[in-house]
């Protein structure tokens, strides 16, 4: 089966998808260990490990290099790669750039907002593609911050038929990004392909998040939907001041 194949077959089957994004190879390999369904190498990128403000600045060169290192921690699990902004205004140029993602080592490949033209085009050479639809990142400046999608009637019609062009488009699964819970469930209902939430409630197929807000790494940053399952950055700090007294005692 294709990942195609074995997305719509899990929705069929009722099976959640549990994604996470990693940019590097010991996380990608733990979390493969771990059972993860599928590892998002995310532009998001920019922030949690480039120190960027937004995803805005990422590079075609910077996600590649990061899907390499994922891709050296894991064997049997799909991986995805973000096309990072400006790298898909074409569909030609959005093919030449999911290439290099896929020659890198991805198993698949996501881009934001209803772009038919470029998924089909993508699809067509026989390339997974994961749609991102709700609050899109690439977009925060225009926009001025991270706001929730799908409250008024207008926008949460708008987002129902851009997920039904992105499905017809070839996409494999559906990314929803802060869209009102409501709105993702009866997306979720007219889709063949999965949903997958982040900030967009509990009906979706499956859930995203970023590892590090997961885990607590960055605790200067914290989206308010995200349940943190440990604060290691408490302990990380506190075994460095261990290892710096250790050092010094000496
Ligand atoms: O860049 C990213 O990590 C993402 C997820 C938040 C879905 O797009």
């Amino acid at each position: 089966m294709n990942l195609k194949e074995i997305l719509v077959s899990a929705k069929l089957n009722g099976d959640k998808q549990a994604w996470l994004t990693a940019y590097d190879y010991p996380t990608a390999r733990l979390l493969g260990e771990a059972g993860i369904d599928l590892l998002l190498v995310g532009d998001s990128l920019g922030m949690v490990v480039l120190g960027y403000p937004d995803t805005v600045d990422v590079t075609m060169e910077e996600m590649l290099h990061h899907v390499r290192a994922v891709r050296r921690g894991v064997s049997r699990t799909p991986v995805a790669a973000d096309l990072p902004y400006g790298s898909y205004h074409t569909s030609d140029q959005a093919l030449a750039n999911a290439r290099r993602l896929i020659d890198a080592g991805a198993h698949a490949v996501k881009l934001e907002g209803c772009l038919p033209e470029q998924i089909k085009t993508i699809t067509g050479e026989e390339i997974d593609v994961i749609g991102h639809l709700g609050m899109l990142p690439q977009h925060v400046r225009e926009e001025g911050g991270y706001h929730k999608k799908g409250k008024t009637e207008a926008e949460a019609q708008s987002l129902l038929a851009s997920a039904l062009i992105l499905q017809e488009s070839g996409c494999c699964a559906l990314v929803l990004e802060l869209v009102d819970a409501p709105v993702a469930g009866i997306i979720t209902e007219k889709l063949d392909i999965p949903t997958i939430g982040i900030g967009s409630g509990t009906a979706c197929d499956g859930q995203i998040l970023v590892t590090p807000d997961l885990l607590g790494l960055q605790p200067w940053f914290r989206p308010a939907f995200v349940k943190a399952k440990a604060d290691l950055a408490s302990p990380l700090r506190q075994a460095i001041s261990d290892y710096i007294k250790e050092v010094r005692d000496e």
